[in-house]
């Protein structure tokens, strides 16, 4: 018999986690949603009613349906809300330090049968389980961005992961709606390991001045037949998440196809991350 989840947190509202908040409200699960402050509170709330008020204006759903999906969502600043919930996903940025502190707080504060998973995509969920006192029942829980629409999942088993864990979450994964994959703990995963290689090169490729960015956007969208060039992906992915994973990956395998080419660290530092701030490789005000 697998588990049974019906209240659900997620911890950190950013792209990702507001993403995965309106995914698990769409099943008709209670979430209860945590960042770290008011400010970031109302950002991840303000995501999920663009969100669903995108879905209203498409006919995709009601707008009873849509108030009744934003009603499940409890909105919260204290991890302490997080203290009767079933499953965890945490999606802060890529901060290994930052995750840890955050999943050892969940540590004290959940039972002790609830599942703590991390959307990280590319730091070692081993050491994010070894911060807490549950390790078997720490895992990797990793969407894609936009997580309503993208539908894979990348289950990420440690070494520790009990069994019984990894396949609660793949039968939780499938009551989703996603195509899962289980894989073993290894900086960027599946998707990610051979995905920004070649984002790394088309960076690049702009940087160098080589090819417009329309062009190369064009060249593998209707070339190679993919919903999104390259470039226009990256600003969907937000510079400094695609910097960090990069980088986390270039230290983990010192393959050179990793190492983050400087029009990232220039852009960020510029402020340019994509569609989050408004421009990146393209301009989105
Ligand atoms: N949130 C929720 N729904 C969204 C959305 C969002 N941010 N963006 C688009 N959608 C929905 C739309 O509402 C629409 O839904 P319906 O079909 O039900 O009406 C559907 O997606 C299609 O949207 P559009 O018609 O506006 O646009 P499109 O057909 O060009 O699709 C796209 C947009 C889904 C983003 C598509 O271009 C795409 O699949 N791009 C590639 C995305 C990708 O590769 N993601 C992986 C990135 S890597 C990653 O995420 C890993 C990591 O660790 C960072």
């Amino acid at each position: 018999m697998t588990r049974e989840f019906k209240r659900v947190g997620v911890v950190g509202l950013g792209t990702m986690g507001a993403g995965i908040v309106e995914v698990f409200a769409r099943q008709g699960l209670q979430v209860v949603a945590v960042d770290r402050d008011e400010e970031a509170v109302t950002r991840g709330r303000g995501h999920l009613q663009t969100s669903t008020g995108r879905a209203v204006a498409r006919g995709k759903l009601t707008e009873q349906d849509a108030a009744t999906l934003v009603d499940r969502v409890s909105f919260n600043t204290e991890l302490k809300a997080m203290a009767d919930v079933d499953l965890v996903v945490e999606a802060v940025p890529e901060n290994l330090d930052l995750k840890r502190s955050i999943f050892a707080a969940l540590d004290e504060i959940c039972p002790p049968e609830t599942i703590l998973a991390t959307n990280t995509s590319s730091l070692s969920v081993t050491e994010i389980a070894v911060a807490t006192g549950r390790p078997g029942k720490v895992v990797g829980l990793h969407f894609f961005n936009p997580a309503p629409v993208m539908k894979l999942v990348e289950i990420v088993r440690s070494v520790v992961t009990e069994p019984d864990v990894v396949a609660d979450i793949e039968a939780f994964a499938a009551a989703l709606g996603k195509t899962d994959v289980t894989i073993g703990d290894r900086a960027g995963f599946i998707a990610n390991a051979l995905l920004f290689g070649y984002l790394n090169h088309a960076a690049a490729m702009y940087e160098s001045h080589y090819a417009s960015r329309e062009d190369i956007d064009a060249s593998m969208k209707l070339g190679c037949g993919l919903p999104m060039g390259p470039l226009a992906l990256l600003d969907l992915i937000g510079l400094d998440t695609a910097y960090e994973i990069l980088d986390t990956m270039y230290k983990q395998s010192r393959d050179r196809l990793h190492a983050p080419t400087p029009i990232f660290k220039q852009m960020i530092t510029a402020g340019l991350l994509g569609r989050k701030t408004g421009r990146g490789f393209y301009s989105y005000e």
